[in-house]
């Protein structure tokens, strides 16, 4: 009855942003994503024949987290489970931005999958995982992913593997503190006030369509242009929103601006931006030395990660 998985983040480059229905937690818009390698959040769940849920995040009692992880842990498993203690171990920050939720969700619904042998397939997981964080039902799959949210249920299919295009993402870290709103709050606060965000609904097709090209032709220009354009449009919405949401700070744009003067000294390079000040630097593997020097001379940037693409959520020896 116990089991461990571990799933990678994914950052989106045609992004979620806007909840369909809330109680289910379905999207309103689909998205596009790429699975990471580096960073990692690994999860053990043991269902015991007594005592209460816990659960313990990078070796602290985490009880805020708990509902959360009840409630997902409820619809794997049924609501009459065995109680559960659950382990987090994660190697970069939670809630900054950096899409922690999406490696936990897609870590903990498969160990739970595992330790209660439940036999649900992986779009399967994904739905539940989709179901306590929108984006991490991207990450139970690896290399480039997207995510349909037209049907009564999301659909999700991997549209390039992790090895198949040999992008990089430099993650220029420029605040590792938690988010002041988290997205899922924040995205009911744009549908409520934001006054562009039903074009952002309606548009959002337009990327997809152009990222799934730019995938399906390997043409990085055109994945630049798309995911940039895409980004630059969701925070436009949360900028729009009543209160403004802004969860850029003076390096997020000195990032930006970096980024701009390498594409014009020719380097394949593009930018994209969730709800944190962290900025993700796309590039292909000759561009990462000078990525990784400009972004690091970047005032404001504290630290950067550099990954490559990686594999969907899988169960480790616990
Ligand atoms: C900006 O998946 O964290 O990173 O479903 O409410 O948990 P909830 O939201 P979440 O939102 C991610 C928003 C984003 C864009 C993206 O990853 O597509």
């Amino acid at each position: 009855m116990q089991a461990s998985a571990l799933a990678h983040p994914n950052i989106a480059l045609v992004k979620y942003w806007g909840k369909r229905n809330a109680a289910k937690n379905l999207p309103a818009v689909g998205s596009l994503s790429v699975t990471l390698d580096t960073l990692h959040t690994r999860m053990t769940v043991e269902f015991r024949a007594d005592g209460e849920d816990s659960l313990v995040v990078n070796g602290a009692e985490a009880p805020g987290m708990m509902d959360r992880v009840a409630r997902c842990l409820d619809q794997v498993v049924g609501l009459g489970r065995l109680p559960a203690a659950v382990t987090s171990e994660g190697n970069f920050p939670i809630g900054a931005g950096l899409a922690s939720s999406a490696s936990a969700f897609a870590a903990l619904v498969i160990a739970a999958n595992t330790a209660a042998d439940c036999g649900h397939d992986r779009l399967a997981l994904a739905r539940l995982a989709g179901a306590a964080s929108g984006s991490a039902a991207r990450s139970l799959y690896g290399g480039l992913v997207e995510l349909d949210a037209c049907g009564e249920q999301i659909d999700l299919v991997q549209i390039a593997g992790a090895n198949d295009w040999p992008l990089r993402v430099v993650v220029a870290i420029t605040d590792d503190k938690a988010k002041p709103v988290g997205s899922g709050e924040g995205m009911i606060r744009s549908a409520k006030t934001s006054p562009f965000y039903m074009s952002w609904c309606v548009r959002q097709e337009e990327d997809l369509a152009a990222a799934r090209e730019a995938v399906a032709s390997r043409n990085f220009a055109l994945l630049g242009e798309v995911a940039e354009r895409n980004c630059l449009k969701m925070h436009s919405v949360m900028w729009s929103s009543r209160p403004p949401l802004v969860y850029w700070n003076t390096a997020t744009i000195a990032c930006m601006e970096t980024v701009h003067a390498l594409r014009a000294d020719g380097h394949a390079v593009f930018f994209t931006i969730d709800a944190g000040p962290q900025v993700k630097v796309v590039c292909l593997p000759e561009s990462v030395p000078m990525v990784v020097e400009v972004i690091k001379e970047t005032p404001g940037v504290q630290t950067t990660i550099v990954t490559g693409i990686g594999d969907g959520a899988r169960v480790v020896a616990s």
